[in-house]
């Protein structure tokens, strides 16, 4: 059957389909997120079943804050420069077995997304636990397997995918998403190149809202990723053409990141089955279902309940099972984001008559997702401040000459003195992977603290001679 008469005859009716798209709630003003609609927000309209949550930061009863056992002051002392992130071993491999545990009985892959969080050691800490990577640049692809990622468990994804990084993808023999016309073609030949067979996926867009800010919407109709679903037969066509370069194994969809609602995986994963239903018709032996990542995960604090990994494998599982697949799951955000904070100094407090800030030394520059997105990252002060310190509400910003440059707007705060710690938490992801050098403030270091409690450096930091060395010689 023509991939037309399935796009325009759904299986069933997904409710979170792009028809009446209702207004987005992060754009209500934060100063309207109440903890209980936020709770109402988030749940999903099938009730997750909730797990109970281990965090790996904490404050002592004395007002301290601890990464697992580990006084952040004490780090603060120690650490080679500040800013700097700080991350939780432990936490990483809690938030991976989580989902070891939920796909127990399942074929899967999970697949880390690197874009997430590319610190090498952290990749290979991930690679140790079990995880495939996925890739979204031909540099992602070789620093996954600098780290030793098994290649048969990497995905190379991209809108734009370069002949060259194609070539290695073709040679390592990891999986490759098609997402356009072009896309394929530049599979084909770098098939031809390398003399190996590529197992392809095809990244089709499900268009489910998945109810995120639009810059991190991915899997609708207007995205720039994926095929057009009305010209599926013609990829079909176009891979039975070239049997000695493209093996087709399966079906991929990445909706948007941030999702809070497993519903919207469901009525995703409805849709890819059907789609791979009517490939599998056509005689092509596809495994894959790869449904993305794009979990959210508690960004408020507000103790409001969030679905799991495990309610996430719950709603899809009946589907895979029912189609024997092989699941593939990318997440990034969920495995990585809540394992750090970054830990900055305050410089001073200024007020300008209405409105008061907190100047630290971090910035847009080392953590730019409040900037960008207008997203909102929890903060609080490392330490306890006098007795006498006045709670007021500040803006939290850092010193890089602009006005978007802040890490937390109207955030209630008792009035810290300077030097005091302060933390932006949740930054695991899209942080320091998103972090530039603007101002010329070189990327900070990064630390863990181990699983036997000690603190190791696991990245140094950017200093003003590694700028200079771009220079050298010319
Ligand atoms: C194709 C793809 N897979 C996986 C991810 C990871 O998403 P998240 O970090 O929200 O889990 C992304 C990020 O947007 C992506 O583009």
């Amino acid at each position: 059957m023509a991939a037309a008469n399935l796009a325009s005859n759904p299986p069933s009716l997904p409710r979170t389909l792009n028809r009446a798209i209702p207004k987005p709630f992060f754009l209500k003003p934060i100063s309207t997120l109440k903890p209980r609609w936020v709770t109402r927000a988030v749940l999903s309209t099938s009730e997750p079943k909730t797990q109970k949550f281990q965090h790996c930061f904490s404050k002592s009863e004395d007002g301290f804050l601890y990464c697992e056992g580990v006084k952040v002051e004490d780090v603060m002392r120690s650490a080679e420069k500040r800013p700097f992130y700080l991350y939780s071993k432990s936490q990483i491999t809690r938030n991976v077995e989580a989902y070891k545990d939920a796909l127990e009985g399942l074929d899967s892959i999970i697949g880390y997304a690197i874009k997430a969080n590319n610190n090498l050691k952290i990749l290979e800490h991930l690679r140790k636990l079990g995880c495939g990577a996925v890739l979204v640049s031909g540099n992602e692809l070789k620093l996954a397997l600098h780290a030793g990622f098994d290649p048969a468990r990497c995905i190379f994804n991209g809108n734009g995918k370069i002949l060259e990084d194609l070539v290695v993808a073709a040679q390592e023999g990891v999986f490759v998403n098609i997402d356009s016309e072009f896309d394929l073609e530049n599979i084909v030949e770098a098939a031809r190149i390398s003399g190996k067979k590529v197992n392809v996926l095809l990244r089709i867009n499900p268009d489910v809202d998945p109810q995120v800010h639009p810059y991190v919407a991915t899997g609708n109709k207007n995205s720039k990723f994926g095929i057009r679903n009305e010209k599926l037969q013609w990829f079909l066509d176009a891979i039975k053409a070239h049997p000695k370069e493209l093996k087709l194994v399966g079906a991929h969809c990445h909706l948007g990141s941030t999702i809070t609602k497993v519903d919207i995986f469901r009525d995703a994963a409805v849709l890819m089955v059907a789609f791979i239903d009517q490939i599998r018709a056509q005689g092509f032996e596809i495994d894959f279902l790869n449904i993305g990542g794009g979990l959210g995960i508690d960004y408020y604090h507000s103790g409001a309940i969030l679905p799991s990994p495990r309610d996430l494998i719950d709603t899809v599982r009946e589907l895979v099972v029912s189609r024997n697949l092989n699941l593939i799951i990318e997440p990034g955000r969920s495995l990585i984001a809540n394992t750090c904070c970054l830990v900055n100094r305050v410089t001073g407090v200024k007020t300008n008559g209405t409105k008061n800030f907190i100047v630290i030394d971090g910035s847009m520059s080392e953590l730019i997702r409040p900037s960008l997105y207008d997203a909102y990252q929890h903060i609080e002060l490392a330490s306890p401040t006098p007795s006498d310190s006045k709670v007021s509400t500040f803006d939290v910003v850092g010193p890089v000459c602009e006005s978007a440059d802040f890490l937390g707007k109207n955030r209630e705060l008792p009035t810290p003195p300077k030097g005091c710690g302060l933390v932006v938490h949740d930054a695991g992801a899209y942080c320091m992977s998103m972090a530039s050098t603007y101002n010329l403030k070189m990327r900070p270091p990064e630390y863990w603290v181990e699983e036997d409690g000690r603190l190791s450096k696991i990245r140094h930091a950017e200093m003003f001679d590694d700028h200079l060395r771009f220079f050298e010689g010319l």
